[in-house]
């Protein structure tokens, strides 16, 4: 069974209410929003556990075309961080395995 290609590119991002990445960056997009709290109020993603926040102000930034150090973005939003899921890959790519 194949998936639509889709849903490769547009992954469920806040878990909590189910909103996928491009709702979340349309949302950014169209009313220019610059805090997570807006980007709740709009599209709803970020108002449950706070586990995407990371991934909503890392879309926020981008949009903005600022830099963002990915190592700031976990240092600030980390300990929010109570369904992985997607953000695996982001801690993945972070912490390097030690032994
Ligand atoms: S995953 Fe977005 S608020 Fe819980």
């Amino acid at each position: 069974m194949n998936l639509p290609p889709k849903a490769e590119t547009d992954e469920t991002i806040c878990q909590c209410f189910q909103v996928n990445e491009s709702t979340i960056r349309a949302a950014i997009a169209k009313d220019n929003l610059t805090e997570i709290d807006q980007v709740t109020e709009s599209c709803e993603a970020g108002g449950g556990c706070h586990s995407c926040h990371i991934l909503l102000q890392l879309f926020i930034d981008e949009h903005q075309e600022k830099i963002t150090s990915m190592e700031n973005l976990v240092q600030d939003h980390a300990k929010k961080v109570k369904k992985r899921g997607i953000l695996s890959r982001f801690f993945e790519k972070i912490k390097s395995p030690t032994s």
